[in-house]
C-alpha cells in the first residue's frame, strides 16, 4: 500500500498548524486586550480615586464576603452594580452619600440579618471607594447580572 502521508507532509502539517493557531491565539489576545482597555472599561476612566479605591477594597478584603462582577464570596450582596442600585446614574452625590452612610452605620445590629463589620474608614477612603464602585458599575458586562439586585 502506497504511503500517502509522507514524513515531510506530516511535518508540514505540524508546523503549519502550530503557526496558524499561534497567530490566531496572538490575534485573539490582542483583541481581548484592546476590548478590555478600550470598550468594556476604558482605561481613560481610571482616575487616581479609582486606583486608590481599589486599594481600599483590597486592604479591607471586601471580597471575603462580597462578589464583584460575580467573583468573590457569596455571603453578602454583589457590589459590581451597587452604584446603580443606589441611583448613582441619576444622582451621583446622593449615591456617594448613601455609601458613606452605609459604611458609617455598620454593623446594623438588626437581629436575624447578616452583619457587615465596621471598617473605620476615613472620609477620603470612603470617597475613593465610591469612585471605584462607580467605575466598576460602568464596566460593560453585557447585561450581567440580569437583575439589579445582583
Ligand atoms: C464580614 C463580611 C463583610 C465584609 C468583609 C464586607 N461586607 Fe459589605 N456587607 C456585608 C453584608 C452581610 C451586607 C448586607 C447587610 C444587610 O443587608 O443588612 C453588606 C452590604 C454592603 C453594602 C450594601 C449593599 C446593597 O446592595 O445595599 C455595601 C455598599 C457594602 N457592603 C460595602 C462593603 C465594602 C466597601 C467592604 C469593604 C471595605 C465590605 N462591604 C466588606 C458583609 C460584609
Amino acid at each position: 500500500m502506497p504511503e500517502r502521508l509522507t514524513k515531510a507532509a506530516t511535518r508540514n502539517i505540524f508546523y503549519g498548524g502550530s503557526t496558524f493557531f499561534l497567530v490566531v491565539f496572538v490575534a485573539l489576545t490582542i483583541h481581548s486586550h484592546l476590548y478590555m482597555t478600550g470598550t468594556s472599561a476604558p482605561s481613560s476612566a481610571l482616575s487616581d480615586g479609582v486606583v486608590r479605591g481599589k486599594a481600599v477594597w483590597e486592604r479591607n478584603s471586601c471580597i471575603n464576603c462580597h462578589t464583584l462582577l460575580g467573583e468573590g464570596a457569596y455571603f453578602a450582596p454583589e457590589l459590581g452594580n451597587v452604584w446603580k442600585r443606589y441611583g448613582g446614574d441619576q444622582d451621583r452625590e446622593a449615591a456617594r452619600g448613601m455609601l458613606a452612610a452605609w459604611m458609617a452605620s455598620q454593623p446594623s445590629g438588626v437581629p436575624g440579618r447578616r452583619q457587615m463589620p465596621q471598617f473605620h474608614l476615613s472620609d477620603q477612603e470612603v470617597s475613593d471607594l465610591a469612585d471605584f464602585l462607580e467605575f466598576v458599575s460602568r464596566i460593560n458586562t453585557q447585561g450581567w447580572p440580569p437583575n439589579q439586585a445582583g
